[in-house]
């Protein structure tokens, strides 16, 4: 539910994160999701601004538009960041007049190199969601930090950080029955407490959705929080660092997996240009086992031997992927969140899959996956 107050606020955050009147916005979000319609438009027309409005974000015309419009600010989500930095290097890489640039989801390593590759722009990280009570800007532009937390802020909004369980994906109780805070420095869950000022106006005809989003009985009987279904981490100077979102984690034998922190250690693969992860199941076992989508850059073969060794160097043995999947595209939405639900649904059995299938082997590295192998695993003759 997006009523004319809430439309109201997000029009603010431009004026927030200092956009001035004589910024000129490039947008090339989609208009049906908060970030293009509220953060950018709506904050553009608050602002009483130019917006240059691209149908559809284009790569190979990001910079040539700005230049050609004289855009000052741009919106991104974390991919499109990624996407620019991936491009080949160019002499007029700095050539822009970019100076601020607002959006959220980027990653630390793609935040340093967009601004050694395009220059001095002031990035501005934003956390929140459409329907969610609280909200965190990094105004002062910390490298990797989604907000700072301030007391007059944490006054307002009152949210608090609590002990979750990525197993039984709920928050931790207590002997009493309510949640327990988490220590500085400690990851938890964000929750906001639903109030006149922090309203939390749910989902459009879907009570059950809405109700689901509700966490009761947090600090006393009868108290109401708002979910945020986000992992959370604040430093000791304040510095928010986002974690996780629940259901990116998965847990096996015993261990929690982030998916996101695998990703980005595939990522570093010469050639790998995108990555998935997620956790399928395996009959018979506990949890979920992890799995990845790859997709590979273009003209490049896919080298098990070196994804393997990256892997093995990198990553503890319960979070190396032990099935991956090659595909063309990698499969995202309008905002390229990336769809993981429906690959974990599909698994790895290889008469069902038709990408090009690999399974680690311990000590080997990634073979080719096959039915051998599947029936080995299912029967349980392959220990994983
Ligand atoms: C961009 O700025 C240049 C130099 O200030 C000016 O000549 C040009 O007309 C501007 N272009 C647009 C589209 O405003």
């Amino acid at each position: 539910v997006v009523n004319h107050e809430r439309v109201w606020m997000s029009s603010f955050l431009q004026a927030m994160v200092g956009v001035h009147s004589s910024d000129v916005l490039y947008l090339s979000l989609p208009l049906y999701h908060t970030s293009g319609f509220l953060m950018g438009l709506c904050g553009a027309i608050e602002r009483g601004i130019t917006v240059v409005l691209r149908r559809k974000f284009s790569v190979s015309n990001f910079w040539n538009d700005c230049r050609k419009h004289n855009v000052t600010a741009i919106q991104y989500i974390g991919e499109i960041i990624r996407y620019l930095c991936n491009t080949p290097k160019k002499d007029n890489d700095k050539d822009h007049k970019v100076r601020l640039a607002l959006g959220n989801g980027i990653r630390s390593d793609t935040w340093v190199d967009f601004l050694q590759r395009f220059g001095n722009v002031r990035i501005c990280e934003c956390y929140g969601a459409t329907e969610s009570n609280v909200g965190f800007v990094n105004y002062v532009g910390k490298v990797g930090a989604i907000g700072r937390e301030h007391f007059l802020y944490k006054d307002t909004l009152s949210y608090t950080f609590k002990l979750y369980d990525t197993e039984k994906e709920e928050p931790v109780r207590n002997s009493r029955g309510f949640c327990i805070e988490v220590p500085k420095g400690e990851t938890g869950l964000l929750v906001g407490k639903i109030g006149q000022k922090t309203p939390f106006y749910g989902y459009a005809k879907n009570k059950q959705q809405t109700e689901k989003k509700k966490l009761r009985d947090v600090f006393e009987q009868g108290d109401l929080y708002f979910n945020s279904g986000d992992l959370l981490r604040i430093d000791e100077e304040g510095f928010v660092y986002f974690q996780d979102r629940i259901g990116d984690t998965f847990r096996w034998k015993g261990e929690n997996v982030a998916t996101t922190e695998v990703a980005d250690h595939l990522l570093t693969v010469d050639f790998i240009e995108e990555a998935n992860v997620y956790g399928v199941k395996v009959p018979g076992h506990e949890g979920r086992i992890g799995m990845a989508a790859l997709k590979l850059k273009e003209n490049t073969d896919f080298d098990g031997t070196a994804i393997y060794q990256h892997v093995k160097n990198y990553l503890p043995s319960y979070a190396r992927p032990r099935f991956l999947r090659i595909q063309d595209a990698v499969a995202v939405t309008g905002t390229f969140k990336q769809l993981k639900a429906k690959l974990a649904e599909e698994g790895f059995d290889p008469a069902v899959i038709q990408d090009p299938l690999f399974f680690l082997e311990d000590g080997k590295g990634y073979v080719p996956m096959t039915q051998e192998i599947l029936t080995a695993i299912t029967e349980g003759t392959l220990k994983l």
